[in-house]
């Protein structure tokens, strides 16, 4: 049996620091309140004119070339994350790969809001596993900063800009790498979390501009809600299916939307918070970046062996949980 595993793992972040008091300079509100309820200090953005998602996304993945030394021919395909692309057409994931000068690769975006990387890392496992594929670059990349509305105080402090990579290879090694998954989508999410205009249903038009339709569109506390609900019963799902107890599980990678929503699924999952490793204070919400970011930042800590379990939910709503031995 072929598994799939992460041979590597790259990210970048903007150096545009867009700190909480900048913010309560823009829009009513305090790094005090952000910090209580969100538990974000600051958070990249990347200001450059003329510089996108594919931007982030090919500054991730080439820093994930050089670390893995690996062979650019031999990369079979490259799947790019985002809600956010650069353009509706071509995809990012083609641009990526234009200027990363891959020869003997296909390329495509999967679309999944914040669950995106989750379930385009089981998407690239199959792949691998089905024995067609042995060499997959998944990256998630976002430039939130694009459709937030920097007058609108209850998104505008969420989100941040950023992309993560990782290298997903074929094995014969037993019991690593990508073990399971539980994902579900729920249809009834569009309401509480989208974007209004731009869209088939709702094309760009001067009224679709003057009525700030082009931005994201949230009812906090609904998403928060199914947020909790949904990441903790999957986390909880994937540890039944596994035969793992919270103890057995050494860290837990959430989807980093809100510091209160992870302590919450933690608590849940009875899982010890130590191990839910975090960063979304530096970075805020990253939508598809949040994950392989976190693993970016934390790869030291990972010891062979480790069971790692991720988790995410986003717009749609999407959600679901994924063991990862590594
Ligand atoms: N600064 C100061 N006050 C604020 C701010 C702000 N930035 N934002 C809202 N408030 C105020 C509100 O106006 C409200 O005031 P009122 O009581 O006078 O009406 C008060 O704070 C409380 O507002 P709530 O919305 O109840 O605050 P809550 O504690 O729910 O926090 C938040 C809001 C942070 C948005 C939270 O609901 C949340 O994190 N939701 C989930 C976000 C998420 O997970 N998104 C999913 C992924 S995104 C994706 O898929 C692209």
């Amino acid at each position: 049996k072929v598994n799939a595993i992460i041979t590597g793992v790259g990210g970048y972040v903007p150096d545009y620091v867009l700190n909480n008091e900048e913010l309560s300079r823009m829009v009513d509100t305090s790094d005090e309140w952000i910090q209580t309820r969100v538990g974000i200090k600051e958070r990249r953005i990347l200001t450059e004119e003329g510089l996108g998602t594919s931007y982030m996304a090919r500054k991730a993945a080439k820093q994930l070339l050089q670390k893995t030394g690996v062979d650019p021919d031999t990369i079979d395909a490259l799947i790019v994350t985002t809600t956010t692309p650069d353009y509706k057409f071509p995809s990012t994931a083609s641009i990526v790969l234009g200027k990363l000068g891959l020869k003997n690769a296909f390329a495509f975006d999967l679309s999944a809001a914040c669950c995106g990387f989750l379930y385009t890392m089981d998407m690239a496992a199959s792949m691998i596993q089905s024995g067609r594929y042995k060499k997959i670059i998944v990256i998630g990349a976002d430039k939130m900063s694009s459709v937030v509305d920097y007058t609108d105080r209850q998104t505008c402090v969420l989100f941040g800009d950023g992309a993560g990579a990782v290298l997903m290879e074929a094995t014969e090694e037993e019991g690593v790498g990508v073990q399971s998954s539980f994902f579900r989508t729920d249809g009834k999410g569009l309401p509480f979390l989208h974007l209004k205009a731009g869209g088939s249903v709702c094309p760009p038009s001067h009224f679709t501009v003057d009525h700030r339709l082009h931005y994201l569109y949230q009812e906090g506390r609904t998403v928060f809600r199914y947020a909790v609900t949904n990441m903790s019963d999957d986390v909880m799902e994937v540890m039944r299916q596994n035969n793992l107890t919270p103890g057995d599980v050494d860290w837990v990678i959430p989807h980093q939307a809100n510091l209160r929503i992870e302590e919450a699924v933690a608590k849940r999952a009875e899982i010890d918070p130590s191990k839910v490793l975090i960063n979304i204070e530096r970075y805020g919400n990253t939508s598809s970046a949040t994950i392989p970011l976190a693993m970016w930042d934390f790869e030291d800590r990972f010891k062979k062996g480790d069971k790692l379990i991720l988790t995410a939910f986003g717009a749609g709503f999407v959600h679901g949980a994924a063991y990862y031995k590594w």
